[in-house]
């Protein structure tokens, strides 16, 4: 299977974002990044389901949500039928994630569980790992674009994968923060096969923006 490349509109201009996102439209294997931040979980402040319902009016990309909040059922409750590829919310927040997984399962074409980079891939237990469709590794400190990458994510992808092929599991490997062409070789060798980037592509000139997904894949 192709590498899905999940552009983050996050480095994108949000006062023009149709325009950029009408760049990328027609490329395959693609999912629209859209980082949802809530001022608590994380310091900074995206947008929220207004604008995600928008959205999907605007673009057949399909979206990839990442909630980086604290309460991430409120929104997946109020996303449950917009018709979202994927839902991502974070392991370190308190709830019971089987149960909050079970309740959402049918809405979702696939649920994620991301975890930041101070937390170890060893705490998503195999029970968890059965229950979902997406493991996203954060490989900067979530809350914000162009940082660097942190290499400790490659031993997470590579015992995640490890984990993936010993049990059979079919959950897709993503990565989140500052992928490039040089860090985004070293995750899909270790076994990822997703992965977010935003200034390497919405931070460049609206006519390299499908080059430097092609770059990544
Ligand atoms: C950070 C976000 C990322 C961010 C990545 O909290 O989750 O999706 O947009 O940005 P880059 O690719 O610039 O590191
Ligand atoms: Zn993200």
């Amino acid at each position: 299977m192709k590498t899905i490349i999940s552009p983050s509109i996050l480095a994108a201009d949000f006062t023009n974002l149709i325009s950029d996102i009408s760049v990328i439209e027609d490329v395959n294997d693609l999912w629209l990044h859209l980082d949802v931040m809530d001022g608590h979980f994380v310091p900074n402040l995206t947008f929220g389901i207004p604008i995600i319902k928008q959205l999907k009016k605007k673009t057949k990309l399909p979206l990839d949500v990442h909630l980086m909040v604290t309460n991430p059922e409120f929104h997946m409750e109020e996303l449950k039928d917009v018709g979202i590829e994927n839902i991502t919310y974070h392991f370190e927040i308190e709830t019971d994630h089987m149960e909050l997984i079970s309740k959402y399962r049918s809405h979702y074409n696939s649920i994620g569980l991301s975890i930041k980079p101070k937390t170890k891939a060893q705490d998503l237990d195999l029970e968890l790992l059965k229950k979902l469709d997406l493991v996203l590794v954060m490989s900067v400190e979530p809350g914000f674009g162009g940082q660097s990458f942190m290499p400790n994510a490659l031993d997470k992808i590579e015992y995640l994968n490890k984990v993936r092929k010993e049990n059979n599991l079919s959950f897709k490997i993503q990565v989140d923060g500052g992928i490039n062409k040089e860090t985004g070789t070293k995750c899909r060798n270790k076994g990822a096969d997703n992965m977010v980037a935003g200034s390497y592509i919405f931070g460049k000139e609206k006519d390299q923006y499908k080059t430097q997904i092609e770059t990544l894949r």
